[in-house]
């Protein structure tokens, strides 16, 4: 009897788990999240509303771009301009995340005709 209600105990602690893995982030909600970098903050609403000029708009860039560029980040393979930034904030991202985010910002309009 001790055994099956371990056993009930274990199933019922690996049911609770598995939301968990369940339940990733969307793209917005990285994008917006303040633990995960902090995207938002600098780049603005949608990617678009950089807080100082210096900063790029990167809302409405394609999907593979964007994905590359900030796996190159990720991978300390992109080292210009004010690339440490990036560079720190790619870092925890998954590849699925960063694939997540990519597709997110890809949605956006384009600011530039
Ligand atoms: C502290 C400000 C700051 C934060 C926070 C920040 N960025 Fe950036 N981001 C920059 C700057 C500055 C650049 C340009 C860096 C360079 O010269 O390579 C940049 C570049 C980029 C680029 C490449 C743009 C291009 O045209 O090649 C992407 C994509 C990007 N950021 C996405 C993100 C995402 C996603 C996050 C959140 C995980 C994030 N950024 C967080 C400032 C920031």
């Amino acid at each position: 009897m001790k055994k099956a209600l371990n056993i009930l105990a274990a199933v019922s602690l690996l049911s609770m788990a598995s939301p968990v893995f369940a339940d990733a982030l969307s793209g917005e909600q990285l994008y917006k999240n303040p633990g995960r970098g902090g995207c938002i903050n600098c780049h603005g609403e949608g990617g678009n509303v950089p807080v100082i000029p210096l900063y790029p708009k990167i809302g409405g860039q394609t999907e593979m771009y964007l994905f590359n560029q900030m796996m190159d980040y990720k991978n300390g393979k992109r080292k210009n301009g004010l690339y440490m930034t990036m560079e720190t904030a790619m870092k925890p991202f998954s590849e699925e995340e960063v694939r997540a985010v990519a597709k997110y910002l890809a949605e956006g309009e384009w600011p530039i005709k």
